[in-house]
């Protein structure tokens, strides 16, 4: 028998951890964000950022952000962009920057996956803007392919769970299989 144990009322995860890109007063800076994810089916990603941070201004400024995954290995430089802000120190020179052709918003190269997005709408709440992006370009790491396609493993991306990351582990299922797989066995069984 299962004991459910009551927790306080916050969100302890899992988020997936994605450090923002966004050009602010000129210069590349990066935020460490939890708040991000997909929306419906169609190329959209949301990320939600506290209005008063330093990145949220180059966001409205811009109208682009990008999603960078980083790496478990790169995990004191992503927290580090979630400590301090571009306000009080440069974070420009952290890591190396590119753009595409639209410009507007760094990604960063070090990442293994990258998503530049187009800023379509945005809603205020709770004293933190929420900023629906259209995906106008996704970029990976050429050593994240197996036999040409995305590796997540190879991608090694952190979730944040508690007061902790943690990295993917291992496959434990595949989409649209395994549901599958189980209705074909319900069905079986009559
Ligand atoms: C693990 C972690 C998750 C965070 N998630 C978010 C988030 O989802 N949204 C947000 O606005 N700030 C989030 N923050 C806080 C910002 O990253 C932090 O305040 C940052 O210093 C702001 O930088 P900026 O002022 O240069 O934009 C998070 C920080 C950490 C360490």
């Amino acid at each position: 028998m299962v004991e459910k144990i009551k927790l306080p009322n916050r969100p302890v995860g899992p988020f997936p951890t994605v450090l923002a890109g966004v050009e602010v007063d000129g210069r590349p800076n990066y935020v460490t964000i939890g708040a991000c994810g997909v929306v419906s089916l169609d190329a959209v990603l949301y990320i939600s950022l506290k209005s008063t941070h330093f990145s949220t201004q180059g966001v409205k400024e811009n109208g682009y952000f990008s999603v960078n995954i980083p790496s478990a290995e790169m995990v004191d430089k992503t927290d580090f962009c979630g400590v301090v802000s571009g306000r009080d120190t440069d974070k420009s020179k952290l890591f190396t920057p590119f753009y595409n052709e639209v410009g507007k918003a760094p990604m960063i190269k070090e990442c293994p996956m990258n998503y530049l997005c187009k800023v379509i709408n945005s809603i205020e709440m709770f004293g933190f803007e929420m900023f629906f992006g259209e995906i106008v370009a996704v970029y990976v790491n050429e050593q994240c392919l197996s036999e040409g396609k995305l590796d997540p493993l190879k991608v090694d991306p952190m979730l944040m769970m508690g007061s902790s990351y943690y990295n993917l582990g291992q496959v434990v299922g595949g989409l649209f299989k395994d549901g599958v797989d189980f209705k074909n066995k319900l069905a079986q069984e009559g």
